[in-house]
């Protein structure tokens, strides 16, 4: 046991979320309990997409959180809190030029070097239960072809790391962070200032329709907000980058 709470590793899984949760609702987790997979068979990924990693290469990570034990109230604030943690490991082990992606991608220049799933359990309205799902790339060297911007710790700095020590610093310091207690502004301000392409032009799509707009920044409540003749809000998977 790490001071963070239980941590244990899996050989193979289909989804570590899908393990972690039924571990959660069947009353063998607690607050900050964590399951590792060596190997994920079926894997989840945002948007109902796959996340297909290779065999014994990367980070494969799912915590359980009891979102009232973190003083957490937002689903947005769990999801910020959960992208700064890994923004900081990464930057920690590939350097400067790690940004938080809106919602949670982990992106290094513009490839994706993890991803973060978080699922909930409701109890009526409270909120009983959060997995955060984690998925970092981390000794990978090739990926499949519809995954061309990915990128690996590996290919970043041309090192191997042990994944599981990893996954352990990486599962205490999402912990760490849970439990400093930052106000939820605190929290949306260091969000921004890591935000990925921030104050830049990009190309997004909705409805089929392409437009050109500049990132401003991430409201409280999670919602992207971009600026061009107007400005424009947006809710997660209302609009798609291109990259
Ligand atoms: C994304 O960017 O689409 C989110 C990817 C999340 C992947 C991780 S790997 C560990 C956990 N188990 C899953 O099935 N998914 C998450």
């Amino acid at each position: 046991m790490t001071s963070a709470g239980f941590f244990t590793i899996l050989d193979t899984v289909d989804s570590t979320n899908n393990y972690a949760m039924q571990q959660a609702q069947d009353g063998l987790a607690n607050h900050g309990s964590a399951w590792f997979a060596i190997e994920q068979t079926s894997g989840k990924g945002q948007r109902g997409k796959k996340w297909a990693t290779e065999k014994g290469k990367n980070i494969a990570m799912s915590l359980v959180l009891a979102p009232g034990k973190a003083k957490i109230t937002t689903q947005f604030q769990l999801s910020a809190v959960a992208a700064l943690a890994c923004f900081e490991f990464l930057k920690h082990y590939g350097g400067d030029e790690m940004k938080i992606k809106w919602p949670n991608d982990l992106f290094w220049r513009d490839r994706k070097a993890g991803g973060i799933l978080i699922e909930n359990k409701f109890q009526g309205k409270a909120w009983k239960w959060a997995v955060v799902g984690i998925g970092i790339n981390i000794n990978q060297q090739v990926f499949n072809k519809e995954l061309s911007n990915a990128v690996s710790l590996k290919q970043i700095t041309g090192k191997n790391f042990d994944t599981i020590a990893l996954a352990k610093e990486l599962h205490e310091l999402v912990m760490k962070k849970l439990a400093e207690g930052r106000t939820s502004g605190e929290i949306l301000q260091q969000y921004n200032e890591r935000l990925y392409k921030i104050n830049e032009l990009v190309t997004l799509r909705k409805n089929g329709v392409k437009f050109d707009t500049h990132i401003k920044e991430v409201s409280a409540q999670g919602r992207l907000i971009t600026i061009d003749a107007i400005e424009r809000e947006f809710d997660f998977g209302e609009v798609e980058w291109l990259l």
